[in-house]
């Protein structure tokens, strides 16, 4: 596996992560919106309850000060009747800030999701991504499967 540059981590995103730059990271990815740190720690917490379920993963540069986290990926794992109660790991929300793109962080956030998909018993990892994403996957070790649809609410 890819080492990260020196003074990265890769770490569980943690509560505390509102102030580290975290949903500025995911801003490279869509919309973010106005979340108050009161809304943001809600949803972490709901999270946390859903024992299992949602693996959220961040890489924080601490060469910088106060330290900023520059990439980030969730994990959500779903368990099914099918397959004998088997699971189906779902990777979500990659993002690594524009000015650190390149330095394999989005590889290692995947690798890492997927070694936990693996752990948890996932029989497979799935994603949706465009086009101009497919390359990146591929490098991962993904391969095109099926067909994306999609209903907007
Ligand atoms: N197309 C083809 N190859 C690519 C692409 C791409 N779009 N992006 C990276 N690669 C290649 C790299 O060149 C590298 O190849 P190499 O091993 O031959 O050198 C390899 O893939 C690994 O690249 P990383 O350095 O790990 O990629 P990076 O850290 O820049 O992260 C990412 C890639 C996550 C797509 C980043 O560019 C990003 O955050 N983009 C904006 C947000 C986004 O589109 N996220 C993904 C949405 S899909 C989803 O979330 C399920």
């Amino acid at each position: 596996q890819a080492a990260l540059p020196a003074g990265y981590q890769l770490r569980a995103l943690r509560q505390s992560d509102y102030e580290t730059g975290f949903l500025d990271c995911l801003r490279v990815l869509t919309t973010v919106g106005d979340i108050t740190k009161e809304q943001f720690e809600e949803q972490y917490s709901y999270m946390a309850r859903q024992e299992g379920g949602y693996f959220i993963l961040v890489v924080e540069d601490t060469n910088t000060s106060p330290p900023r986290v520059v990439g980030t990926g969730a994990l959500v794992v779903e368990r099914k009747f099918i397959h004998t109660l088997g699971s189906v790991g779902h990777i979500e929300d990659i993002a690594v800030a524009k000015d650190q793109q390149g330095k394999k962080l989005g590889l290692r956030i995947i690798q890492a999701l997927d070694f936990i998909a693996s752990k948890t018993g996932c029989y497979k990892t799935i994603l949706d991504c465009s086009e101009a994403n497919e390359g990146f996957y591929v490098k991962c070790g993904f391969r095109r499967a099926g067909l994306e649809m999609a209903h907007y609410h």
